[in-house]
């Protein structure tokens, strides 16, 4: 079975997550496609969602659900979002697709953060995965030079500018010892708008799509 198969496992299986919700947080990311597509059937039943980018927010509205805005929304029941890396206690890596800060935004106010993933990206230790930091563009040397303070190897993600006009390094080199430590310290660089560490609210249910089944870890 193929990684988009799993990836579709998983979405799917991510609807039985929802309860009787009727407003969810919507994530962003290729298995996220596969969770709006899987939204289809529910359409009636939801009154809206939040999105954590530009890019949902369009496939969303093509699928004919409404997006809300999140001022208005307020707290949401329920979040479903993908990760580029995973650990057994549900702490992630994000940002791959470059919209980790609205995804943190909606994690926040979520309720139950839904994870959805293929098996290729559980792992023992966070970092294999080129860690995203989104920065203010005038900042960007400031933050990459901090970045290497702390062993990482910061590469500037050129030609890409995030929803929010900010930009990206992708921190390599880094083997994440303690998620949570790490994500404080990367935050109080001056100049960082997000680390894509989701680690102090981490997911509450993560589902990996493999080729024999979806596998639920709760945290
Ligand atoms: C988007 O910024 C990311 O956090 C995505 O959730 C992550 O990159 C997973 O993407 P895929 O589902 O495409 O692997």
């Amino acid at each position: 079975m193929g990684t988009e198969d799993k990836k579709q496992r998983a979405a799917r299986e991510a609807l039985k997550w929802l309860d009787d919700a009727r407003l969810i947080g919507v994530g962003t990311g290729s298995t996220v496609n596969h969770f709006i597509d899987a939204l289809r059937d529910l359409r009636g039943r939801l009154d809206g969602a939040v999105s954590s980018s530009v890019a949902s927010t369009q496939r969303l509205k093509a699928m004919g659900i409404p997006v809300l805005d999140l001022n208005a929304a307020g707290a949401l029941p329920v979040y479903v979002d993908g990760a580029d890396e995973a650990n057994s206690r549900l702490q992630l890596i994000k940002g791959g697709g470059g919209a980790l800060t609205r995804e943190k935004i909606v994690a926040a106010v979520s309720k139950r953060f839904i994870c959805i993933v293929d098996d290729s990206k559980l792992v023992r230790v966070l970092g294999g995965f080129p860690l995203p930091v989104e920065v203010i563009p005038m900042a960007r040397s400031h933050v990459a030079r901090e970045l290497v303070k702390l062993g990482g190897r910061p590469d500037w993600r050129r030609d890409f500018i995030t929803d929010n006009g900010n930009h990206i390094l992708d921190v390599h080199g880094l083997t994440i010892l303690d998620p949570p430590a790490l994500e404080t310290e990367i935050n109080q660089i001056t100049g960082v708008v997000s680390v894509g560490i989701f680690a102090r609210r981490p997911a509450d249910v993560l589902l990996v799509g493999e080729s024999t089944g979806v596998r639920t870890i709760r945290g």
